[in-house]
């Protein structure tokens, strides 16, 4: 039997290590965190993080195999692996502040692991980190003047939230990165070993350290660059009344291209893209490259005018004016079947709504408390409503955000005819039918495409 531990039980931790306790049931798993409601909610019945198939597998695993504790300092102490996942956010003072990675939680864990060990571990880092951050690892757990030695791992994380549960039981690749030392290579050979119980040997892939680091940023700023991509295309499709999806079609089934990750929006969000983004343009300003960097950053700079192109739309259409209309919001979370709101776009429209004024109603199936967390002090000028039917009542205009199910199987008739009119319908994900909405009455508005409006019509 190996202990394994993970300190931090957010997002990374709390949506991998559970499946590694269900397929390993001869290791014993241990997940920490300082945060003591966070820990209390992973042993109640109402997990602190919504994600299919996650509950399921919790309750498979916990108290038999899979512990949660707050207890760090005792169970660093006995583990013979430890995963650290704890967060990594973007830096927000100092040199580097709006783009570098605030490591003081990363560092203050390696200390703590440091004076907490009687014998060698391994300390895998699962959290996103600026490429060459293990060195700075290995070197504060390794000057810990007992002779210890720590083997620092990269096993950067790439599940996406919604889908975790079913990306980490069937990943497209795992990747190690270690040292090429031969305590290096034994070290990720037992992290091998540890995958290798439920994933096939030839996907789990084996790097240096500095390029496992780095390929994880890489991967998230491509995916997002695609984003940006379309979404500048949906901004010249509603110049020249071409159609988004129908360029987006038309490309993907260029096999270089590929079909996925073209769906326009009204802007990507997530815990990682930006920040990660942000993260690789400050390590190429930092190795003297300002056009690399540029070029990346220009990522996020189209985004953010995607969000504020959407939000200005809105205003625009209805007259020019929101200030005291009532605008629903369907959806908070950044993405479909995630109560995730970081860096959602959905907060952001509802930020410009309310700059002009507007009355904004936000509802959402999961994400609702973390969006009135996210938006501070602003939360106590909105409304916050489980119930979509209830959010568009008397409402002049939704505008649809994430893509839940749930928001297209309405009965948007009936909604219709509960609104004010003209009744507007922006939708942000391109996920309803916009013929049909405009049949009922409605004034649409989807992303890329033109608009279908009642209101020019003679
Ligand atoms: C992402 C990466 O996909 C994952 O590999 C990495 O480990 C973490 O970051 P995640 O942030 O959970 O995962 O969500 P993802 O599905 O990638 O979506 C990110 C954002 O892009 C969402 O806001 C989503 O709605 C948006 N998106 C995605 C689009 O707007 N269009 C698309 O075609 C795809
Ligand atoms: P991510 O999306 O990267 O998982 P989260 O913010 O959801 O990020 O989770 C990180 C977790 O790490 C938080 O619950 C936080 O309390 C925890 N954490 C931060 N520092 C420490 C530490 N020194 N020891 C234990 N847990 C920590």
């Amino acid at each position: 039997m190996t202990n394994i531990l993970c300190i931090g039980a957010g997002y990374v931790g709390g949506s991998t290590i559970p499946i590694v306790a269900s397929h390993c049931p001869q290791h014993r798993f241990i997940i920490v965190d300082i945060n003591e409601e966070r820990i209390a909610a992973w042993q109640s019945d109402d997990l602190p993080i919504y994600e299919p198939g996650l509950d399921e597998v919790v309750r498979r695993t916990r108290d038999k195999n899979l512990f949660f504790s707050t207890d760090v300092n005792r169970h660093i102490a006995e583990a013979d692996i430890i995963f650290v996942s704890v967060n990594t956010p973007t830096k927000t003072f100092g040199r580097g502040a709006g783009k570098a990675a605030d490591l003081q939680y990363w560092e203050k864990t390696a200390r703590q692991i440091s004076e907490n060990s009687s014998f060698s571990k391994i300390v895998v880092e699962k959290s996103t980190l600026p490429v060459r951050t293990a060195e700075a690892m290995e070197r504060i757990l390794n000057s810990n003047g007992s002779g210890l030695h720590f083997d620092v791992l990269s096993n950067p994380e790439f599940l996406a939230e919604g889908t975790a549960v079913r990306d980490m039981e069937n990943p497209d690749r795992v990747l190690i990165g270690g040292r090429e030392t031969d305590s290096g290579r034994k070290a990720v050979e037992t992290l091998v070993e540890l995958y290798a119980n439920w994933v096939p040997r030839e996907r789990i892939i084996t790097a240096n350290l500095w390029s496992s680091e780095l390929s994880k940023l890489v991967a998230n700023a491509f995916l997002a660059q695609r984003i940006s991509s379309i979404n500048a295309i949906s901004a010249l499709c509603e110049k020249t009344e071409a159609d988004v999806s129908e360029v987006a079609y038309a490309i993907g089934l260029d096999n270089r291209i590929g079909k996925y990750f073209l769906r326009a929006s009204v802007g990507f969000g997530g815990s990682c893209f930006k920040k990660d983004i942000l993260n690789l343009v400050y390590l190429c300003e930092h190795y003297g490259l300002p056009e690399v960097a540029s070029y990346w950053e220009q990522v996020v700079a189209m985004n953010e005018f995607q969000e504020m192109r959407f939000a200005s739309k809105m205003v625009a259409s209805m007259f020019n004016t929101v200030a005291g209309k009532k605008i629903a919001l369907f959806g908070a979370a950044f993405k479909a079947n995630t109560n995730d709101t970081r860096e959602s776009p959905a907060l952001e429209v509802c930020r410009a709504l309310l700059e002009e004024r507007a009355e904004v109603i936000i509802t959402d199936p999961h994400a609702l408390e973390n969006a009135r967390d996210d938006l501070g002090e602003l939360a106590a000028r909105v409304v916050f409503e489980p119930d979509p039917y209830a959010a568009a009542k008397g409402a002049h205009a939704i505008a649809l955000l994430t893509e839940w199910n749930q928001f297209a199987e309405l009965d948007y008739e009936q909604i219709y005819g509960s609104m004010i009119k003209p009744a507007f319908l922006f939708d942000g994900r391109n996920l309803l039918d916009h013929s049909k909405l405009y049949e009922l009455g409605f004034n649409v508005y989807p992303i890329g495409k033109p608009a279908l409006t009642h209101l020019h019509a003679k």
